[in-house]
């Protein structure tokens, strides 16, 4: 038995006048034009509160998309009795079951949600038509895809056997209920968590960022049509503290999928630790979290690929990718050249609403989010060691905007060049030319994070002694390639250090922590 071999979901270009450009914006309008009422789903059940929030785009805030109801500690209590109720016949159902609701799923997706989650991701999270469709469409396409096809590949995996012997791996789900935390970056890191786990026989409680809950619930849909049994995946809106009480305490937690922020993950790894006493089986911790993200160049670049990777790594949906580029390293050879065609690639970019397809810049997630960004602008232009470039304004009168910001700083530590900013701020420190290994190291140690990075070189040995000696510098490392936009199924995705636990989004090494195997040997 064999699930189809997985390709890439093409991507739909949008082109004015294609058909799928006049979907989508038909599917944009229906959305503006209704206010949808999101509940909790737990056990099967939609579940409503008192307490209602509304949704608004991020550029466009004062219009409300819906509400969607908070529950509280109860409601996760609740979710947690229906996963495990539902446990047992989802473990005991054959995993080519289980592989064909996510694969219907997938083709919900690449057809006719297609259009629904690209509205509900530009809508919700303020997405560019180009950045919902690579995201909500076909990433989460592909890690169902593909990751169906690894779960073939491991239950297919058997030991050795001598005479007289018959040895056998069962791949057991883990016992009790996995947690999925997941961030408003990606809709498809929303639709991946949850799924990943349960695909290998496991139930999930699951919380999204109440910033994409709107795009959350047009995949609870997609489950539910998908044919996905109650109490398999349950979504609760609650608040992340009295989740993590209710969830952290119970003796059946046996695992936690997380994508979000290194202080949170680090919060919940303590929390799990000083309630490690409590937990039937030793809880497994998948998370990826923070980046500072780096390019690196050497004065063998080619500077025109150079640019297109700064500003593509540096500012697509609004430099809100935890594989963002952050952090630049130019060498003084190249730099005026690096400069010149930066900041009139910039001049050509547009900023505006996600309506207007023209856009390449919306608003970033929400005013928090904004202000914070807003403060590390205003503090670089009053570093002295620092220079602005390009942008530097920002506007959160209709919507959250924020210009995409270059900054030049002649200090490699510099507030801006260390800490995660999560925006459209680039700062770059322009080196020696002549000192590539200073270059190294100083890209090397600055951060204490490690997901993605690139080094941009026509030179071969450059290109390999950076590969060297940045090897622990980043998860995903790219030569002559943005830092951004892994492929499910081509580039494999996770970071070390500070960036999480590296198990890989969307690869069979990340399965691998959702099961528990059991070796039986069976003498004849
Ligand atoms: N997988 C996303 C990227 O590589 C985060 O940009």
């Amino acid at each position: 038995f064999n699930v189809p071999t997985p390709i890439n979901e093409p991507i739909l270009s949008y082109q004015p006048g294609s058909a799928e450009r006049e979907t989508l914006k038909k599917a944009i309008e229906a959305a503006r034009a209704t206010q949808v009422d999101v509940p909790m789903f737990i056990g099967g059940e939609e579940v409503r509160t008192e307490k209602k929030h509304p949704m608004s785009p991020p550029h466009d805030h004062q219009h409300i998309l819906g509400y969607y109801h908070e529950g509280d500690a109860g409601h996760v209590q609740q979710a947690i009795d229906a996963a495990l109720a539902a446990k047992p016949e989802w473990e005991e159902l054959t995993w080519e079951h289980r592989a064909s609701i996510f694969l219907k799923a997938a083709d919900l997706i690449a057809g006719p949600y297609r259009a629904k989650i690209n509205a509900a991701t530009m809508l919700g999270q303020s997405k560019n038509a180009f950045q919902a469709e690579i995201d909500s469409a076909c990433e989460i396409v592909d890690f169902l895809r593909f990751n169906v096809s690894y779960m073939t590949e491991i239950y297919k995996q058997q030991p050795q056997s001598a005479p007289g012997v018959w040895n056998r791996l069962e791949q057991r789900p883990l016992e009790g209920f996995v947690f999925a935390l997941t961030p408003f970056n990606f809709t498809a890191i929303a639709g991946n968590l949850p799924t990943s786990a349960a695909m290998m026989g496991n139930t999930i409680v699951w919380k999204a960022s109440n910033t994409q809950i709107y795009s959350a619930n047009v995949l609870m849909e997609v489950f539910k049509e998908a044919g996905v049994p109650d109490g398999v995946i349950n979504l609760v809106h609650v608040d992340g503290p009295t989740a993590g009480e209710v969830i952290f305490n119970h003796p059946e937690f046996a695992g936690i999928h997380f994508t979000g922020s290194t202080g949170v993950f680090q919060h919940i790894w303590k929390t799990i630790g000083e309630n490690i006493h409590k937990y039937k089986s030793y809880p497994r911790i998948v998370g990826e979290t923070g980046g500072k993200d780096f390019i690196l160049a050497h004065e063998s670049a080619d500077i025109d690929a150079l640019v297109v990777g700064l500003v593509r790594g540096a500012f697509e949906f609004q430099g809100q990718k935890c594989s963002a580029c952050s952090r630049a390293y130019i060498p003084h050879t190249i730099w005026e050249e690096v400069k010149e065609k930066l900041t009139a690639t910039l001049k050509t970019i547009k900023m505006g609403p996600t309506e207007d397809f023209s856009n390449f810049v919306n608003a970033v997630i929400d005013e928090k989010s904004f202000d914070k960004i807003a403060k590390y602008i205003d503090g670089a232009k009053e570093n002295a060691m620092v220079e602005l470039v390009a942008g530097g304004n920002y506007d959160k009168s209709k919507g959250y905007f924020v210009e995409p910001t270059v900054f030049l700083s002649h200090d490699p530590q510099s507030t801006t060049m260390v800490e995660e900013i999560f925006g459209p701020v680039l700062t770059i420190y322009v080196y020696d030319a002549n000192d590539f290994d200073m270059a190294l190291e100083i890209v090397d140690q600055t951060s204490p994070y490690a997901l993605t990075g690139a080094i941009f070189s026509q030179d071969r040995y450059a290109a390999s002694k950076a590969t060297k000696a940045l090897k622990n510098a980043a998860g995903n490392f790219y030569i002559n390639d943005k830092c951004t936009g892994a492929v499910v199924g081509q580039q494999p995705f996770g970071g070390g250090r500070a960036s999480g636990t590296n198990d890989k989004a969307g690869s069979m090494i990340n399965l691998l922590r959702w099961v528990s195997p059991r070796t039986i040997k069976e003498t004849f």
